[in-house]
């Protein structure tokens, strides 16, 4: 085996490539033959030993973590070679076809779909909790008009911690209603903001409708139509979970110090709001803002990959096939802008996607049809990434949950490549 062919992954984080024969009496690398009587033993922590080579290998990190397995879950899996999404054991389609957002959130939350009369109380306490202190709504009117709806959640999140009875109580009880309170809370901040910033009176839940047909409701003032209804929840559904994705990594970073659930949702809101991450469905739909004559889309697009620049929407880490999420959002997406007179959007955005595949391979991610469904259903661009945190904070929720059940606090290592033995001169001395 040459110095540097065997990589292999060990406790999950890094890699580990072997560096040659081990020197006891300087510890650095490369290293010299240890006696005969000693086992070769790895001089620093940033080496270790490989049993099956009996040799000793340096650690190198991984850019990214691409493909580094860094914890065990029961919550979803993601499968980028089927193009297969699993919540709980359920594939994405089943759960599409056959039960609605509430219902996923509480399989991930319970590990078991519910019952009727489970489902039923569940929904009850989501549209209960649907309310806001009074102090946080002060806040939300005292934010500058010009702050992102991502950066107003992120801060009413963490504000509403210093609300909350439960705030530092983690014991299971305390974390499932402080669960369901933060799920509703999170919608109902992002359907208050938008209302407040209008001047538009804050409207409560109506205890008839359920999660999202509320938040429809409580956003734009009107009921969803059926249609809108179950294509808003199916959104929902589909950003609901994701696997250990840079958000929900943050989420379990914070909740493995044992810090509270707020301030580890408000780590997954930061992360979240990046463009290559949740930012791209608000930046998906640029193009079609930009251009508007199917025509002209090839040379727009054309601009843009000879300009080096990533199309919004298009491309994932994981999926090296379709985004299973993308293709069950496409079927509403393009029927929503039939009925909503955006028929042109819909040509144009089969033309995008078409061109996209010619011209790069890459298929569309479930941003790009969730910022067109979003669009049909009158929701304001700047709340797109905001509708997705506030999905994704159930998923964050469960994760935080597993975390604190089995912790172990998350503290990996880096590979240092910066100088050694340096001599610190005083001050006076340096040039
Ligand atoms: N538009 C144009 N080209 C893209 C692209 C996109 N959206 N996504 C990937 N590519 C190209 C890269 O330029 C690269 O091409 P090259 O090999 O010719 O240089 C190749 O595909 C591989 O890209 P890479 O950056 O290694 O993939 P990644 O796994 O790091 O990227 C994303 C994943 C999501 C960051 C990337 O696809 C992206 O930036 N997409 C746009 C943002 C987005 O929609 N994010 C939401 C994800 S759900």
């Amino acid at each position: 085996m040459s110095p540097t062919a065997t990589a292999e992954t060990l406790c999950g984080l890094f890699f580990w490539k072997e560096l040659g024969p081990f020197n006891t009496q300087t510890g650095s690398t490369p290293h010299g033959q240890p006696p005969e009587d000693l086992p070769p033993q790895p001089a620093s922590e940033r080496e270790r030993m490989n049993n099956e080579t009996g040799t000793i290998e340096r650690v190198v990190a991984t850019r990214g973590l691409e493909n580094v397995v860094a914890g065990r879950t029961k919550i979803s899996y993601v499968d980028g070679t089927g193009g297969r999404l699993i919540y709980a054991g359920y594939e994405i389609r089943e759960l599409a076809a056959h039960a609605s957002f509430a219902e996923a959130v509480y399989l991930l939350w319970n590990g078991d779909l519910p019952t009727q009369a489970e489902l039923d109380r569940f929904r009850t306490r989501l549209v209960a909790e649907m309310r806001l202190p009074s102090q946080v709504i002060e806040m939300i009117k005292l934010a500058p008009p010009s702050a992102h709806p991502m950066d107003l959640l992120r801060t009413a999140v963490s504000a509403l911690g210093m609300y909350d009875p439960d705030a530092d109580d983690r014991s299971d009880e305390a974390c499932a209603r402080k669960a369901v309170r933060l799920l509703a809370q999170t919608i109902t901040l992002v359907a208050d903001m938008h209302r407040v910033r209008n001047g538009l009176p804050v409207l409560s839940a109506d205890t008839k409708l359920g999660f999202g047909a509320n938040f429809l409701y409580m956003l734009r003032g009107r009921s969803p139509s059926e249609e809108e209804r179950s294509a808003f929840e199916l959104l929902l559904m589909l950003h609901l979970e994701h696997g250990l994705n840079a958000s929900t990594f943050a989420a379990r970073v914070t909740a493995s110090t044992l810090s509270d659930m707020h301030a580890a949702l408000t780590s997954g809101l930061g992360t979240l709001k990046g463009p290559l991450h949740g930012g791209a469905n608000e930046r998906a739909i640029d193009i079609f803002e930009q251009v508007d004559d199917i025509e002209a889309i090839e040379s727009y697009i054309d601009g843009m990959l000879n300009a080096g620049q990533r199309i919004m929407g298009f491309g994932h880490r994981v999926y090296k096939t379709e985004d299973p999420r993308a293709r069950l959002l496409r079927k509403h997406a393009l029927h929503l802008c039939q009925r909503a007179d955006l028929a042109d959007l819909a040509a144009r955005a089969e033309r995008v996607e078409q061109l996209v595949m010619e011209k790069k391979g890459i298929y569309p991610n479930v941003d790009f049809y969730s910022g067109i469904v979003q669009h049909a259903l009158g929701i304001p661009k700047p709340y797109f990434t905001a509708i997705f945190a506030c999905a994704r904070t159930a998923g964050w929720l469960a994760h935080i949950r597993e975390q604190y059940a089995d912790n172990r606090l998350i503290r990996p290592t880096s590979d240092y490549v910066g100088p050694w033995d340096r001599v610190a001169m005083p001050i006076g001395e340096r040039s």
